[in-house]
Formats: C-alpha cells, sequence, structure tokens
C-alpha cells in the first residue's frame, strides 16, 4: 500500500496548511527552490519518523523535489494533523500516519519505515533508529540519519557510548539555529497554546508549576509569567535551578509545589516526574499536562491507581476523581500537550530547525563516507547560514566587523590603553 492516513478526502483541506506554511518557512522555500535545480538527494530512499504537521509536510515535499523517495511515519500516536497527512498523501509521498494510533499501530508504522530499505533515517524520538538497531545487520544499508530532539539526541549519544550505534547520525537538535529557538519560543508558545485551546483555562493569576528548566522549560517559563502566571520551577541540576532563581521565578520541589501549583508542566525528559505522592497533595481541579518528548513524565499508572474514576469531559480532557472526590485532570493523555492539543511549534521557529534538517540530509548525502558511527553536531556552517538566510527572510541587516576588528580579536598583544 502506499498510503495509510484517516481520510484521504482531508486532502483538500491539508493542502490549504502546506498552502500556509509556503509563506512562513522562508528560509525551506529557499532551499527547497535550490533543491529542485540541484536535485542533491537523488536516488536516495528517507525513512522519517517526524510529527506529521503542516511543517513537516514542507520539509518532506523539499527532500522530495531533491530527489529523495520518501516514506513518512508519526514520531507520536497522537500528534499527526490528518488534513496534511491526506494532502501529502495524494501528492505521491508515502505517508503512514493517523492521529490516535494504538500502540501497535505505531510499531507496525515503524516496520513498514524500515521494510522501505532507507538509506537515510529522521528521527524525532530515536523509536525508528533503535527499531532498526534491533535488526539483523543484514539489514542495514543505511549511510546515516538525522534527529529532532533532545530526548533522541540523548539517546543516541547513550547507543555510541555503549559502542552500539552502527551509522552516522547528526544531532539536528543541538544547532544554535534549531534550540535557541525552537525549543525556547517554540515549546512555550505551543505548549500554553496546548493548554488553553484544550481547557481554555485563565492563566493570569494561576500558580503554574514547570517541571525542568532545560530549554522548553525556560521557554515555558517565560510565557506562561508574561500571560500573568506565578511561575514556579522545579530542577534537580543545581546550575539550572539557580538560572531559574536568577531570571526571578519561585524554585522549590515538586513535593511543596504539588501543594500549590492550579497547572503543572513537565518538560525534563526524564520519567516519573509527577508521581503518586504529588498527586495526593495536589489541590482539587489541578491541571497536569506534558511537554516533554515522551509520555513518561507524568506516572500515569499512579494517578489511576489512586482514582476510583475516570471520566473524558473533553477532547484531550480526562477528569480523575480521587478516593476521597478530588478531582485532577490531565490534558493529552501525558502526551506532548503542545502537538495533541494544538498544532506544534509554530512554522516561523520550524522554518530554521526543518532548514537545518534538509541541509543536514545534503550533508550525509555528500559525505557519508568520511563520517564514523557517531553522533555528529550539525556542521558550524550549515547553522550559520540558517540564521542568515532567516535574517535576510526577515529583512534585517546586522554590522560586519572591519578587517581591523577582525584581527583585534584574534591577537593577544592589544590589552588596556
Ligand atoms: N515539533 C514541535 N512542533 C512541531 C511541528 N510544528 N512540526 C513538526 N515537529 C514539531
Amino acid at each position: 500500500m502506499e498510503y495509510r492516513v484517516k481520510d484521504i478526502r482531508l486532502a483538500e483541506q491539508g493542502k490549504g496548511q502546506l498552502n500556509w506554511v509556503e509563506e512562513h518557512m522562508p528560509v525551506l522555500m529557499k532551499i527547497r527552490k535550490r533543491f529542485s535545480e540541484e536535485k542533491p538527494l537523488e536516488g536516495l530512499k528517507i525513512s522519517a519518523c517526524l510529527h506529521v504537521t503542516k511543517e513537516t509536510g514542507l520539509l518532506a515535499k523539499t527532500l522530495k523535489e531533491g530527489g529523495a523517495k520518501i516514506t513518512l511515519i508519526a514520531s507520536n500516536p497522537l500528534s499527526t494533523q490528518d488534513d496534511v497527512a491526506a494532502a501529502l498523501a495524494s501528492e505521491g509521498i508515502k505517508v503512514f500516519a493517523w492521529k490516535g494510533q494504538s500502540k501497535e499501530e505505531y510499531y507496525d508504522c515503524i516496520e513498514t519505515a524500515l521494510g522501505a530499505m532507507p538509506d537515510i533515517t529522521m528521527d524525532d524520538g530515536a523509536d525508528l533508529v533503535t527499531a532498526l538497531h534491533s535488526r539483523d545487520k543484514s539489514f542495514l544499508k543505511v549511510i546515516g540519519g538525522t534527529e529532532e530532539t533532545t530526548t533522541g539526541v540523548v539517546r543516541l549519544r547513550a547507543m555510541e557510548k555503549k559502542g552500539v550505534l552502527r551509522y552516522p547520525i547528526i544531532a539536528v537538535n543541538d544547532a544554535e539555529t534549531k534550540w535557541d529557538f525552537d525549543n525556547v519560543y517554540g515549546t512555550g508558545q505551543s505548549t500554553l497554546d496546548g493548554i488553553i485551546r484544550a481547557t481554555n483555562i485563565l492563566i493570569a493569576g494561576k500558580t503554574f508549576v514547570v517541571a525542568g528548566y532545560g530549554h522548553c522549560g525556560r521557554g515555558l517559563a517565560n510565557r506562561a509569567r508574561g500571560m500573568g502566571a506565578r511561575v514556579v520551577v522545579t530542577e534537580v541540576e543545581p546550575v539550572k535551578a539557580l538560572k531559574a532563581v536568577m531570571d526571578g521565578f519561585q524554585v522549590q520541589r515538586m513535593e511543596d509545589a504539588a501543594e500549590i501549583g492550579d497547572i503543572f508542566v513537565t518538560a525534563t525528559g526524564n520519567k516519573n516526574v509527577i508521581r503518586k505522592e504529588h498527586f495526593l497533595k495536589m489541590k482539587s481541579g489541578a491541571i497536569v499536562a506534558n511537554t516533554g518528548h515522551f509520555n513518561v513524565e507524568i506516572n500515569i499508572n499512579d494517578l489511576e491507581e489512586a482514582s476510583e474514576n475516570k471520566s473524558r469531559i473533553k477532547q484531550f480532557v480526562d477528569q480523575y476523581t480521587l478516593k476521597g472526590g478530588k478531582k485532577i485532570y490531565l490534558l493529552a493523555e501525558g502526551r506532548l500537550v503542545n502537538l495533541v492539543a494544538a498544532d506544534g511549534h509554530p512554522s516561523e521557529v520550524m522554518d530554521m530547525s526543518f532548514a537545518n534538517q534538509a541541509l543536514s540530509v545534503e550533508y550525509i548525502a555528500c559525505h557519508a563516507r568520511e563520517l564514523e558511527p557517531r553522533v555528529y553536531e550539525v556542521p558550524k556552517w550549515i547553522d550559520q547560514s540558517v540564521a542568515k538566510l532567516k535574517l535576510q527572510s526577515l529583512g534585517i541587516a546586522i554590522d560586519v566587523m572591519s578587517d581591523e576588528q577582525n584581527e583585534y580579536i584574534k591577537t593577544w598583544l592589544e590589552g588596556t590603553l
């Protein structure tokens, strides 16, 4: 079968979404134009396990213009935009993704993506790569891959350290033009968007607890404060905790924050960050959501065990009634609330992330033979060129160092005048 989507009749609606992103992702559009002329990916098969959104749609079309044959699957069972998936399928991209997959369906799609015998893998969370690595070596004709997100890079680095990684992977997440924008502004805004779309809760005046002060947590804490919330941060790393303090946030242990929070969001990349002892301390009416990659940050088993009743009160909002009558609301089944209950990061920020993706794939196509089975940084010149193109698209000019200034920053001879 060439595709599996929820409803191919949604294609017209999805095409509207794909037209929208063409206006909002100017850097990727520029790369797409060059790819269509130069065909740098001619003959390559790419299996991509990404959130199937309108932004990913434009990335897939860019890679196709570059000559690649794409198989696109979802990197989360609930994040697919069904109209976009239908539109891509109608344009000849092999898409196997729909919103509301069971765990079995999710992993079946991974099998389909592997069955396509890719030369290059693209991952968001490393589920595709880890599935591939559980196979017999003969399966492997992959020359390289890319990874989109922090959690995936952490998993891949662990594989590299254990000596089990079999091919080079570029950590797109670690490009400055990715994490410093996508993780901070993208997650910040879209997480609030997801919470608001699901609940329409007023943020102003609420106590908003952010677990984790990495880039995503920092972006979210700042946006929540901007909307008038009293923000509490929980952390395990002393330097990050200190940054949160100096950024003006209250820093507490989760066991203390649990008693005062109205809204809780996890952004740690770790598991069981909110668990039984915390649920038991929460106020009735507390809203709990996750914006980390996997649905492991909130211990849902604990919540179920502590509850005597669970009911879906609206899409993406489950009401748990604890023994004794207290109510806790879990959003998006503990999966990424920004992609499940909203549309994920805005196109303008994904423009830079996916420009890095497209250029990293091109880099692999050209340089795979020189690379070892390691996790690589995005080459600095790619990162810089994405920043330059983005500034250009915004019509922003910046200064250029004079020859004298260029010399000055290289010398150790000149000091106090
Ligand atoms: N990750 C976060 N937001 C996204 C988006 N809009 N598209 C693809 N991946 C994403």
